[in-house]
This record gives C-alpha cells, structure tokens and sequence, in this order.
C-alpha cells in the first residue's frame, strides 16, 4: 500500500532536482501525478518514464493562463485535485542591492512568489468544494535566515512562509491544508542554471557539486533532492493530517544556530585572550 494511493498530484518544476525526485516519489507511492515545467522534453521523457497515471503538461508558472490549465488539466485527466506542490523556481537577480535592476526584482517575484500565490489560488479554486486537499510550496532556508542566497530570493522565500501561514488560516477552517517546506543546500541544477549554463548541463553537474557541499551544515553529507521529496511526500500525505501552517525545515541542521567547530575556535580564542590579559595584569 502506497501513502498517497488514489490521490492525484500536480508538481510545478518537476523536469529537474527537488521537483522531479517528488514528483517519483509521489508516483511510487500511487499518486496519479500531472508533471509540469518548462523543460518540456525531460518534462516528458520523465511522464514517459512512470508510464500509468503519468502526464506532463508545459506551465510557465509567472502566467497564470498555464496555471489554471494545468490544474484544469488535473481534474479532467484523473477527476479530482488532492496536492497542489509549488515547487519551480531558479536564484532570480542576484548582487549587492545598488547594483540590482528593477526589471530584475520584478521578475524573481513573478517566479518565486506570485507563482506560489497563483499555485494556492487555483488548487483552492477546485479543492474547495471538496473541502479537501494538500497544498505545499517550495520556501527555502533562506527565508528564515539572512546570508544563504541574494537578497530578493531570500524576500521571496521569507514572504512564502508567510503567505503559507495566512492561507493556511483561511483554508484550514475548509478542510485543505497548507503547508511548506524549507530545503538548505541540496544538490541540484539551481547552482549551475544560476551561472546560465544549460539545463542539462546544471543537472548533469549537481552530482559533482555534493562533495562542496558536505560541511555546509553539522551532518557531513550532501542533501539530495529525495530527502526534500521525503518531506513533502509526509506533509502532502494524510499522515500529516493535523499538520497546517508549518514551515518545515529539512537542512541537516544548516540553521540550528553556529557550528560546533567555529565555536570551538572562538571558545579557544576567548581562552587565549583571557590568558593574554591575566599574563599582562
Ligand atoms: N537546491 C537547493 O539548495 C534549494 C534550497 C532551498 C530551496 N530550493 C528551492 O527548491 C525549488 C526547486 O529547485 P531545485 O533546487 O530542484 O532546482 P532545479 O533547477 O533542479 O529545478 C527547478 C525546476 O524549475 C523549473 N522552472 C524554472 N523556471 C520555471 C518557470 N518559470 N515555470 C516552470 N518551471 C520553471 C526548471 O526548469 C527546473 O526544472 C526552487 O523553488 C528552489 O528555490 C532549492
């Protein structure tokens, strides 16, 4: 028995990392999965890959048009929406904030946050007179903490936990819960599309870049996608079923305050000090 046996999910940016190691899961687990993203042809080849109670359909998710024809696409292809997860995203502009263009701003929103917001709208649109469903969005870390990605995307995460919240407030009295998730660094395309290389050749390095990524937090091993996937699949479940309103934050600890290490040199240099003052008194 799978946990989401008979449900349907859609995943936005499901052709790459986080969204595609969901969108598996998801599927292995008896979801019905509509996939979505821009990269169509890997956004098929994976569809193609899952076979039964599989489909991709193209979204931009900045156009709310595509939106709410995919979660149109969802309802006619398998009868019901159940989880709603607002993945797809990118850095966005990044640079000191002097140097950031407007246009810039505009569009990282559009991708980051109004995205979310047109996600949430149109899966209520059709969870609503159910009065059931899942929805989770992709936030980030960042959102929580300064000084892990440029600032705007940081904005953008802060400000999807906290829509989260609010509408997880209005939807909740209705049966649907409304939840995200907070990824630290995974092992991904995103570092790689973030210096313009092409798709394939992001995902194709994201393997390489896990041994970089190793003492960014206190558990010394790199965080894949599927233990984001593993997240997202309890909070869309119903064994999360009492869960509404939380940013779970699922980074090996990246957050949880300063490194032992770096505390044990500022312990060592506070004792050095306090030697150096005595030795001189
Ligand atoms: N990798 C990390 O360290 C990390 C950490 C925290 C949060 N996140 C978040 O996780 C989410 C997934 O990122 P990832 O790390 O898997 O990166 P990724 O590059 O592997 O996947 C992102 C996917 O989104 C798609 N996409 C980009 N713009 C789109 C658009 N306009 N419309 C539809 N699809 C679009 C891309 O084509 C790609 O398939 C993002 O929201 C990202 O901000 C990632």
């Amino acid at each position: 028995m799978g946990k989401l046996d008979g449900k349907v999910a859609v995943v936005t940016g499901a052709a790459s990392g986080i969204g595609e190691a969901t969108a598996r899961l998801f599927h292995a687990e008896g979801a019905a999965v509509v996939l979505s993203d821009i990269q169509d042809e890997r956004g098929r080849e994976i569809a193609a890959e899952l076979g039964e109670r599989a489909i991709y359909k193209r979204a931009d998710v900045t156009r709310e048009d595509d939106i709410a024809a995919l979660v149109d696409v969802a309802v006619a292809e398998f009868g019901v929406l159940d989880i709603m997860y607002n993945n797809a995203g990118a850095q966005g502009v990044s640079g000191p904030i002097a140097e950031t263009p407007s246009e810039g701003f505009d569009q990282t929103i559009a991708l980051l946050l109004r995205s979310v917001f047109l996600g949430m709208k149109h899966a209520a649109r059709v969870m609503l007179p159910r009065r059931a469903g899942s929805i989770v969005s992709t936030a980030s870390v960042a959102g929580l903490r300064t000084g892990h990605a440029p600032h705007i995307y940081s904005a953008c995460k802060a400000a999807v936990i906290h829509l989260t919240h609010s509408v997880a407030m209005e939807l909740g009295e209705q049966g649907i819960r409304v939840n995200c998730v907070c990824p630290g660094f995974i092992a991904t395309g995103i570092f790689g599309n973030a210096f313009g290389l092409p798709p394939e050749v992001a995902r194709a390095l994201a393997p390489l870049m896990a041994p970089m990524q190793v003492n960014a937090q206190p558990l010394r091993h790199a965080g894949q996608p599927v233990d984001i996937a593993q997240a997202v699949l309890w909070l869309a479940s119903d064994d999360a079923r009492f869960v509404n309103g939380h940013a779970l934050v699922v980074d090996g600890g990246l957050i949880a305050g300063r490194s032992w290490t770096e505390y044990q040199h500022l312990r060592e240099s506070l004792t050095r000090g306090i030697q150096a003052a005595l030795g001189q008194s």
